[in-house]
Parts: structure tokens; sequence; C-alpha cells
């Protein structure tokens, strides 16, 4: 696949209907059983559709279900950290062999579905092991518990790949396929690129993270997830006009790209690095960057649990690498960006504001110091938490 790192499994999946299938298929889902998505998965299967997911073509089975919880792994071998099923109340299942028609949460039709498996919805097994604790103020822990009981595997033929509920033109710009990456990356000449995930807007430790490994691969895909996130999450739309605002004033135009991700985020912290790390081998990445705290919430993660579960995994397997960063900020001595590993710790050395100060700040009208957020991204942020 264009000389680039192969896809995880070695084939891109792509369920995507030509516009004639798509036709017939709208035509044929008019007779079919409805079953209406929720958000996570909806976002789900836009990932399926586009390839981002391979090796999956549709919403797992049994097996895979079983063997991702217990060992991190498919039944074809390949790791796979986190359960992707379509889950609906007992009452609703079809039956093995019927088609069902898959509706976004707007009610769009997404896509069209084989049902080759109906299982047990094992919350027992699947929580504790996900997200290592089954305590439901956990947000990925309560939206496993609201799921169905009855999950439905089988593959998917897609008719609509973008149901964004901000609109099917949401970040249209930036919505690149695994495919179009990869191209994109050809174009560029990058043989080894780094990817940068987020689900915030890029602080000066996110920008110290990125400026780092793009120093030692050909290129930087910052790519954020926009798809479900929880409340209080500060919204997709705000962040790319943050993200955009930077990349104009601070980065290289020609090291840079920035795509979005269409994943719903889990806050599985470990196993989501995990997740992450091989959705972006899926889009041709070689470098993934894992930070302090990767996907967490809370104190439900130790600082580096989620760089140090790839030390459990097969590394051939997973293919892309991981870059480690330890815990950065801006040290006021050392006058720059520094971790523990770079710059010895002194006591009030460093800048640091807790998520909750900043959103104070913010909500005040007030910039954090430009040693913590770049003043051009402190003032959209203000613009956003100053009107709602
Ligand atoms: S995440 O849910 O996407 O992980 P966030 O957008 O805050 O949340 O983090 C994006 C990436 O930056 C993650 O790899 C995270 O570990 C890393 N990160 C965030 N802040 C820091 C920091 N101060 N030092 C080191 N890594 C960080």
């Amino acid at each position: 696949m264009h000389g680039l790192i192969p896809p995880h499994g070695g084939t891109l999946v792509d369920r995507v209907a030509s516009p004639d299938k798509a036709k017939a298929l709208t035509e044929e889902a008019g007779e079919l059983k409805r079953i209406d998505l929720t958000a996570k998965q909806s976002c789900d299967l836009e990932m399926i559709s586009i390839g981002a997911f391979s090796p999956l073509t549709g919403f797992m089975g049994k097996t895979d279900f079983e063997g991702v919880c217990k060992d991190m792994k498919l039944a074809s071998g390949d790791h796979w950290p986190i359960p992707i099923l379509l889950s609906v109340d007992k009452g609703d299942a079809p039956a093995v062999g019927d088609r069902v028609a898959l509706h976004a949460p707007n009610g769009t039709l997404q896509a069209v579905m084989t049902i080759e498996e109906v299982f047990n919805h094992d919350k027992k097994l699947e929580i504790p092991n996900v997200f290592r604790t089954e305590d439901e103020a956990h947000p990925g822990v309560k939206q496993v518990m609201e799921e169905g009981d009855t999950c439905l595997g089988g593959s998917v033929e897609t008719v609509t790949v973008c149901v964004d509920p901000e609109g099917p033109e949401a970040f249209l710009d930036h919505r690149k396929t695994p495919a179009q990456t990869r191209e994109i990356f050809e174009q560029r000449g990058w043989k080894t690129v780094s990817a940068f995930q987020t689900r915030n807007p890029i602080h000066r430790a996110h920008e110290y993270l990125c400026k780092c490994a793009t120093e030692i691969t050909d290129g930087l895909l910052i790519h954020p997830l926009v798809g479900e996130t929880k409340p209080g999450d500060i919204p997709a739309n705000v962040r790319m006009d943050c993200y955009k605002k930077l990349i104009d004033e601070y980065f290289v135009d020609e090291r840079t790209l920035l795509t979005v991700m269409p994943a719903a985020m889990r806050y599985a912290g470990p196993r989501e690095a995990v997740l992450h790390s091989l959705i972006r081998k899926n889009y041709g990445v070689t470098h993934f960057i894992v930070g302090r705290d990767h996907a967490g919430v809370g104190d439900y993660y130790g600082t580096y649990d989620a760089q140090n579960i790839f030390d459990e995994l097969d590394e051939e397997n997973i293919g892309i690498e991981p870059l480690k960063f330890e815990h950065a900020a801006y040290s006021k001595k050392a006058q720059g960006m520094v971790s523990g590993k770079t710059f010895p710790k002194i006591e009030g050395d460093q800048i640091f504001l807790s998520g909750t100060k900043v959103r104070e700040m913010l909500a005040k009208g007030e910039r954090p110091p430009g040693e913590f957020t770049r003043p051009e991204v402190a003032d959209l942020l203000i613009e956003w938490a100053t009107s709602c």
C-alpha cells in the first residue's frame, strides 16, 4: 500500500457503497427493520466504513468480543483492545440472516447490515477489562451500562459516511479517510509520520510534544477526535478554530497536516491509547504520541499506564511506534518547555494550571499565561467561554 506502513491486519477496509449500490440499498432499507443508532455507534460505523477500524468490516461477533476483552486480540490473532459493538434492547433484536437498516441519531440512513450473530452483551466481562474499574461515575463505564443487553454482529454496507450531528458539512475540508491521508503522505513524500491525538485545545505542553515528534519524523498529523465526547469537553468546532489558528501562527505548513478523526471517546486510558494507535496506523502514521494520562479521566489510571500497556503487546503486530512523553510544562528557570527527563524539578518553577482553573479564567475573559496557552488560542477560547 503506497510503500507506507501496512494497515492493521494487512488490508485497508472500505465498506462505502458505490453510488449505484447506495441507491439500491436505500430502496431496500425502506422495507427493512430499522435500528436507531446511538451517537457512539454512529461514530463507530463511520470509522468501520472508511477503514479507520481495519480489519473490522462490521460490528464484532462473540469470538472477537471475548478475545478483545480477555486478551486484547481478535479471532484473527491481531491485537484489538476495545470491543466495537452494536448492542440493542433484547426485544428489538432481529434474527441471524436478517438485513437491517442502521439510522444515525439525526434519522439519516447510514448503512445496511446483515446480521451474522446475535449474542448476549456480557458487560461483566467488558467493563472491568476495558476500563479497569466498574465505577459508574466513569463516563465510559456509564455509557456501556446504559447500552442494550443484546449484541448484533455482522458486516455493514454504508450509504452515508458522515452523519455528524453538527451537520453533513461538519469539518468536511478536514474529514479525510485513511486512504486519503495515505495519499497525502505519499504526495508530500513523508515516509515517517507522527500523529497527535487530542480532545482538547492545543496548549503549550501539547504543542511541545508535537514539535518534538516533528523533529524526528518527516511530518506531523494533528488528528483531533471529533466524535462523541462527554459533556464538559470543549466542542469540536471551537477546538478546530483553535487548531487552525495555532497551525497558521506557530507550525510549518509543509510539515503539518490537520485532519479529523470521527471516533467517539471512551475514556478508557491505556486500552484506548492502543486503539488510538492502531487507528492511526490505518491512517498511514508510523509514530504515535502518547503523553501523560492519555485518554484518561479523573484518577482512574496511573500517569503512565497508557504508555506501559504497550510493553504487554506484540510490538510487531502493533506496528506503529508509540512516542512516549513525560509530563511536560514550561519552566521559568529554563525559559522553555521541559519534562522530568530534561530539566531538574525545582519547587514552584513549572507553570501548571488545572483544567478547572483555566475554565474559570476563560469564563472571566482572562487569558491564561502565554507559557501555558498561546494568546491567539486563548482569545478564541475566551470568545467561546464568554458566549455560552
Ligand atoms: S486525550 O484524551 O486525547 O489523551 P488530551 O487532548 O489532553 O487528552 O491529550 C492529548 C495528548 O497529549 C495525549 O497523548 C496526552 O497524554 C498528552 N498530554 C496532554 N498534556 C500533557 C502534558 N502536560 N505533558 C505530556 N503529555 C501531555
